[in-house]
């Protein structure tokens, strides 16, 4: 935590997440980890030690990143630890793993160590710590792909099953109607204590927003033999542009350039879930490994999605801040090293792993300081004005 005292004295206010998919691997030995409600008590546990340990100092604390994505990558496709998955999920070859219940499971379990960890937060640490509590959603913007009242319907389908999934039990106590009515036996049930817990327990929803999803029907293609899992549940086919996502991971070859998803979504929240406070915790744009620093994409893609943000705010949405993907190259989650978000350049083939700012920090740096707003024509004047 050195870097957070650091971060302070340069007037930093730190927000952080508490847990990444990251939990000991004891865990997963010793009962299957979020697998098992037994994660509930361990987690609050943990939790418990961070707030005491570190919460006079951290103003907004995360209490899980993407619990969606995190759910499906780790029991449906199988692509993240611990890797479990069976037909008719699976991109992977799982060793073991039920898609039609897994991820299902793990989200109740999820969703009840949030709730039970913003509970003690409020009980033990908040008047006197005044920090704040939430929870990270990763949320697509769904449209549909045609104007038939299938692919409309296919696309509320869609927002309930990615995002409704995580925000409805904590905004209204329970799972959207059409995950519980679809998944049937296999979703469990909350009890109406635990539901009274789930509602409300939340300061700010942070919400990971990349691109629009084009959602078209899928409910005349399925053919069910046995029990389905959360994407044949959920019926849909989900496209950016004209090209079919691949089945596992959540990102594009390449990220379309469509800022008005970002108000779009923010408007949803605003009146779908009461207008809740909202941080974009994620939000940037991936260029290949081998980009220049003359990033002019990743400061167009950049200054297009804060634009659409602010005029969600200026239409009423309760968004209160916004995190850019991300400082540096780094490791990534979907893309390791293949794709680039970073403002400043890393050379990963350097041992001393160098350090340049790209154009985009430049121009960041700049918006911050003075609001300027993007002169994309003088760009390449300001960049060879720097050098
Ligand atoms: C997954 O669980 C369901 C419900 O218990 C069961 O019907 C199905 O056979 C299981 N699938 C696998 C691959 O074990
Ligand atoms: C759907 O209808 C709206 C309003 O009539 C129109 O603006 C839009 O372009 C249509 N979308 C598609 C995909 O056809």
């Amino acid at each position: 935590m050195n870097c957070m005292c650091v971060g302070l004295l340069a007037g930093i206010e730190p927000h952080v997440t508490i847990y990444h998919i990251d939990h000991p691997q004891i865990l997963e030995d010793e009962y299957g980890g979020w697998l098992s409600p037994r994660m509930i008590d361990d987690f609050t546990a943990f939790a418990d030690v961070c707030f005491r340990e570190f919460g006079d100092r951290v103003s907004h604390w995360t209490t899980i990143n993407e619990p969606n994505i995190m759910c499906l990558g780790s029991y449906d496709s199988g692509q993240f630890p611990p890797r479990q998955c069976s037909p008719p999920g699976g991109t992977f070859n799982c060793a073991a793993g039920n898609s039609s219940i897994e991820p299902y499971i793990a989200m109740h379990n999820i969703l009840l160590a949030h709730a039970s960890v913003v509970a003690i937060y409020r009980e033990k640490y908040q008047a006197k710590q005044k920090g704040l509590i939430g929870i990270n959603v990763y949320a697509f913007w769904c449209t549909p792909l045609t104007n038939s009242s299938a692919d409309v319907a296919a696309t509320q389908r869609a927002t309930d099953f990615y995002t409704g999934w995580v925000v409805n039990p904590l905004v209204f106590g329970d799972y959207p109607k059409i995950m519980k009515k679809n998944a049937g036996s296999r979703i469990p049930s909350f009890t109406k204590r635990q539901s009274e817990l789930l509602k409300g327990s939340f300061d700010f929803i942070g919400l990971n927003h990349y691109f629009v999803a084009y959602i078209k029907d899928n409910s005349r293609n399925s053919s069910k033999s046995g029990p389905g899992d959360f994407k044949s549940d959920m019926n849909v086919k989900l496209s950016v542009t004209n090209e079919e996502m691949p089945p596992g991971p959540f990102l594009p070859s390449f990220i379309p350039y469509n800022p008005s998803s970002m108000q779009n979504l923010l408007e949803y929240f605003r009146d779908y879930y009461g207008n809740p406070p909202i941080y974009i915790h994620e939000n940037g744009f991936g260029t290949p490994y081998n980009e220049t620093l003359n990033d002019i994409s990743r400061i167009h893609y950049v200054n297009g999605y804060i634009e659409s943000m602010l005029d969600a705010i200026r239409s009423g949405s309760n968004t209160r801040g916004y995190f850019l993907w991300s400082f540096l190259d780094v490791f990534e989650l979907l893309s390791g090293y293949v794709k680039r978000y970073g403002l400043v350049h890393v050379n990963f083939e350097d041992k001393d792993l160098k350090r340049e700012p790209k154009l985009s920090a430049q121009w960041y740096s700049n918006f911050l300081k003075k609001n300027a707003k993007l002169n994309t024509q003088n760009l390449d004047i300001q960049l060879s004005h720097s050098h």
